[in-house]
């Protein structure tokens, strides 16, 4: 940096980041929005994680519990984990960025897949590394090319396992063989934010491979079923050395009180998350269904989302689809700073919602949804 600059210049990576921009939530003019556009759950928080939070508004003048101790014996209890290797953070984008801070830096690479999650190059950059991608196969990641990609400089792989925003996976089988023909020093961090809605057989969040070793963290978050994407909340599971690099460089209440109360209720309305999980699998299946009839490529996903395709017309494609949504009210995802600029993200909301959706895109599309199946 240049002697005479005339105001503070920081690193050149953090310069590098293109700022995450969050889903819409308002459209000018339209009361009642239908938000698609941020997988959060579609019933809003249980009650008992509303009450729960309203409960800690007479005490916001004490500072957290720093070692998250309660919410921490919860998520151990409710998961079957040892308390002692779960770290807390404000949202699992927290742990995602400290992880790269504490492992990555100038001169070293984090490594994840093309359509991986956007807070991987994010965090990577604000750490002074230089995010890299391995090429995907039908939209999921690749064990073989991310091996391939691996680097004397990787540092950091990142599997969000399903995959934001394409809804993909790779089996229990895979993730192992990944993590096998990766080097011991390369610290690998299963993203598991959309666990919980997961039913396939074959699939694993990824907890026997971080007990298997000390280098495999997986991360969760409350901000998808539990519905509290508000409070900020995410936990990691992970080997002691890392939890121990963890407690070093997080700050010493970075988690809020009203945060870990909501969290400690959230996981016992298991009522209310096996309801926000049938809901999901049975609306997934009913929205690709209708959205295939209507000539859209759906990915198949195991998340709270559909990644829907559109073709290169430019009358028919994303953008446009996106504009005639809004017009009707509805918010999904763009995906072009996902290297996805023919699609569009949608989360599985309501079921109503899921109809206005279907008949709007049936609408857009010039034709209607049961014209086609007939
Ligand atoms: C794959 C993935 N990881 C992490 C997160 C971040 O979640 P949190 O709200 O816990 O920061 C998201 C949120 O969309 C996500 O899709």
């Amino acid at each position: 940096m240049s002697l005479s600059s005339k105001r503070p210049e920081p690193n050149a990576s953090v310069m590098e980041i293109a700022a995450y921009v969050g889903g819409e939530s308002k459209i000018p003019g339209v009361e009642r929005v239908i938000k698609l556009s941020s997988n959060e759950g579609p019933f809003g928080p249980s009650p008992m994680s509303s009450k729960a939070h309203a409960l800690e508004a007479e005490t916001l003048h004490r500072y957290p519990d720093g070692g998250a101790v309660e919410l921490r014996t919860a998520i151990g209890a409710r998961f079957g984990l040892d308390p002692a290797r779960i770290v807390c953070g404000a949202g699992s984008d927290e742990l995602i960025a400290l992880l790269c801070k504490a492992y990555s830096g100038p001169g070293s690479e984090v490594l994840y897949s093309e359509h991986g999650f956007l807070m991987y190059p994010i965090s990577a950059r604000a750490a002074g590394a230089v995010p890299v991608t391995a090429p995907e196969t039908n939209k999921t990641a690749n064990v073989d090319a991310l091996l391939a990609a691996v680097t004397e400089r990787t540092r950091i792989v990142f599997l969000a396992n399903p995959n934001n925003p394409t809804g993909t996976y790779l089996p229990a089988s895979e993730v192992k063989r990944l993590r096998d023909g990766l080097r011991a020093d390369i610290l690998l961090v299963l993203d598991a934010a959309y666990a919980e809605y997961v039913t396939a057989e074959d699939y694993s969040a990824g907890i026997e491979l971080v007990d298997a070793g000390e280098n495999t963290v997986m991360t969760r978050t409350f901000s998808k079923i539990y519905g509290l994407g508000a409070v900020r909340l995410g936990w990691c599971y992970a080997p002691d050395n890392v939890v121990d690099v963890l407690n070093r460089v997080r700050g010493p209440f970075n988690v809020s009180a009203p945060a870990m109360q909501a969290g400690i209720a959230a996981m016992q309305d298991v009522a209310f998350e096996t309801m926000s999980r049938d809901h999901n699998t049975e609306w997934r299946a009913w929205t690709a269904a209708e959205l295939s009839k209507l000539g859209l490529d759906v990915t198949p996903s195991i998340g709270n989302f559909l990644l829907v395709c559109f073709g290169s017309d430019p009358v028919r494609g994303a953008e446009a689809a996106d504009a005639f949504l809004k017009s009707k009210g509805i918010v999904v995802r763009r995906m072009a700073g996902y290297g996805l600029p023919d699609c569009l993200r949608i989360s599985i909301g309501l079921a109503d919602e899921m109809r206005a959706l279907v008949d709007a895109l049936a609408q857009f599309l010039g034709r209607n949804s049961s014209d086609q199946a007939s």
